[in-house]
């Protein structure tokens, strides 16, 4: 059963995280919720609020309504560009620093789509479902960095003259394999894994602490509520990533946490 902690935490926690030979953060909408980028199981809020993401996330709504998928991801995108890392994005990026100035090794893992674990300054996470403020065309599938505005809503692709798209993973479509096969991997050889701010009901990232449990790893839950991933953690952190995973660096790392 699952040690619930808050508040003081583990001392078994605490020295795997001062120990562990392979950290993985595993993260979902949750952890940037506060920095007021809603969740996907949130309401849809405003102009949106009509529109359900699973009919919009798709490539046959945008070959249907390409105009009105490029807006209402040049909505989120602002609103990402809007936002900030949050202290739970950058507990993770000095979670990040901590493991490899001790010679070990950590993967932060996001099915998020907006940068903010890069902005924060974790090196190089794996986006399972790509990142909004990357552009690729709808026809070769290459990243468009530069294009002619012509005015068009969606733009051109300079190359061969098809639809511009955000560069995200849509329901239906195949995540990117090399993305995937790392983070399987990560999760196959880590012996603590972190699942952050994700309802982990959405395949195939959903399967990943488990496989993390099946190679021997300790696996920790950060959420405010429950999820289907809950029963199977060893510890379950009841609380927002922005309180809890401070909370939790300053308890493991005390006074080092000024020094790096
Ligand atoms: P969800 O919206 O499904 O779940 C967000 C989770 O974050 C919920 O379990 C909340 O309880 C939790 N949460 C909310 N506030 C939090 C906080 N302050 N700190 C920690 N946790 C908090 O988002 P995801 O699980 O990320 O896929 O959804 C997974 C995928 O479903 C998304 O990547 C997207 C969507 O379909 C694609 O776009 C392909």
């Amino acid at each position: 059963m699952p040690r619930m902690e808050r508040g003081t935490y583990d001392q078994d926690l605490l020295a795997l995280l001062r120990n562990a030979r392979h950290i993985v953060a595993l993260t979902g909408a949750g952890i940037s919720a506060e920095s007021g980028i809603p969740t996907f199981r949130q309401a849809q809020t405003g102009l949106w609020a009509q529109y359900n993401p699973n009919e919009l996330a798709t490539a046959q709504a945008f070959r249907q309504n390409p105009r009105l998928v490029w807006e209402w991801y040049s909505w989120r995108r602002q609103i990402v560009s809007q936002a900030e890392p949050n202290p739970g994005h950058i507990a993770l990026a000095k979670l990040e620093e901590l493991t490899l100035s001790r010679e070990a090794s950590f993967t932060l893992i996001t099915q998020n789509v907006d940068g903010l674990h890069q902005r924060a300054g974790n090196r190089s996470p794996i986006e399972l479902h790509g990142n909004i403020l990357r552009t690729k065309c709808f026809d070769e599938n290459t990243i468009i960095e530069f294009w002619q505005d012509a005015g068009d809503i969606p733009p051109h692709c300079p190359h061969c003259g098809g639809l511009l798209r955000p560069d995200v993973v849509w329901f239906g479509e195949e995540l990117p394999h090399e993305a995937l096969r790392s983070a399987w991997e990560a999760a196959e050889t880590c012996d603590l894994l972190f699942s952050v701010g994700t309802s982990s009901l959405v395949e195939p990232a959903a399967s990943l602490p488990y496989v993390a449990i099946q190679f021997g790893a300790q696996v920790v839950e950060i959420n405010p509520i429950e999820t289907l991933l809950s029963p199977s953690a060893n510890y379950v952190l009841r609380g927002p990533s922005g309180i809890v995973l401070p909370e939790l660096l300053l308890a493991a790392f005390g006074r080092q946490l000024d020094e790096t």
